[in-house]
């Protein structure tokens, strides 16, 4: 795929809206840093979003709305939150916020999780670019997996030349450091990221405190799972995976961005499902199958 880099005009946002209508991932600069924004409505474009990363697992990713009305379509606000939005929105501080069951938000995006991690940036670019497509963007930063997050075009373009269709170019990010998260879900405000913006919040669990199952920031499905499945046991509810068809499927012919794009909705629809356990067929260990099997395994674990 060409990579290309454009100046930040109204033509660049223009064909940037296309391309994510389209449900294509692409670079813009926002306040903090560089993010990778795709639809978040759509499944398939967010999985595009980790295939362009070759990011090795999923995480919730934190989604840019226009203004906090949009905001409020997705996730609800208590009080602090509120004002912490009113006092900081648009600019670098994102919340952790109850998702709400009409926010029409694709599951992969959260993680499977019921909260949304929100913020209105303040970067033009990437304000025009949520004009321009009246959607949500789920974005991370625009880096491969391992790398570090990009504050310039050719940062992106040194990370991500060739897996992604464009770069809108507006210069050095302001802050160079991502945003501040905090959780507003109830109870004392958590501050999940230290950022740009200091907080008066208790501190932690920080993100990097990745030991597995310990950080309530992992969906984890109630029933025990059973990877690698060929065939369900009575009391299973099969999740398939190309030939092998399942009671559902991640994906009928076998396409990785359209498994990882169904993968929390499925998790969710077996939790739900009469049977009492999960299996799940074996999906293949390259490309976005590694993310996709570093989850089954937590789920399993
Ligand atoms: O500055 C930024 O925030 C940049 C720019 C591009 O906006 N974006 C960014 O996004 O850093 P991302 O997707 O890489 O941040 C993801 C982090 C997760 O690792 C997690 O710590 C937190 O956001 N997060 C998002 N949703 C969450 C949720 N529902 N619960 C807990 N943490 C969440
Ligand atoms: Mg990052």
């Amino acid at each position: 795929m060409e990579t290309r880099v454009l100046p930040f005009t109204d033509d660049a946002i223009a064909e940037a809206a296309r391309l994510v209508l389209a449900g294509e991932a692409v670079a813009v600069p926002t306040e903090t840093v560089y993010g990778l924004a795709a639809d978040a409505t759509n499944a398939q474009a967010v999985a595009r979003i980790y295939e362009a990363k070759g990011r090795p697992s999923f995480n919730p990713l934190i989604v840019h709305v226009i203004d906090m009305a949009a905001a409020q379509h997705i996730a609800t606000f208590d009080d602090e939150a509120g004002t912490l939005a009113e006092r900081y929105w648009p600019g670098p501080l994102t919340l952790v916020l109850p998702l709400r069951d009409q926010s029409g938000i694709a599951s992969i995006v959260t993680a499977g999780l019921p909260t949304i991690g929100l913020r209105v940036p303040a970067h033009r670019a990437m304000q025009a670019l949520l004009q321009a497509t009246d959607r949500p963007l789920a974005a991370p930063s625009a880096n491969a997996s391992g790398s570090i997050s990009p504050t310039r075009a050719e940062h992106v373009l040194k990370s991500l030349g060739g897996r992604i269709p464009l770069i809108i170019d507006g210069g050095s990010t302001e802050r160079g450091l991502e945003s501040t998260i905090v959780a507003a879900t109830g109870g004392q405000l958590r501050l999940l990221r230290p950022g740009p913006i200091e907080i008066a919040a208790q501190q932690g669990p920080f993100e990097r405190i990745e030991a597995p199952g310990q950080l309530a920031t992992h969906y984890a499905p109630s029933k025990p799972v059973r990877l690698d499945a060929t065939s369900a046991e009575r009391d299973e509810y099969l999740i398939g995976f190309g030939p092998i068809a399942g009671d559902t499927s991640l994906s009928p012919s076998g396409n990785l961005v359209e498994a990882a794009s169904r993968l929390f909705d499925l998790l969710h629809e077996a939790e739900a499902s009469g049977k009492s356990r999960i299996a799940v067929a074996p999906v293949p260990e390259d490309g976005l199958g590694i993310a996709i099997n570093d989850r089954l395994r937590r789920a399993a674990a």
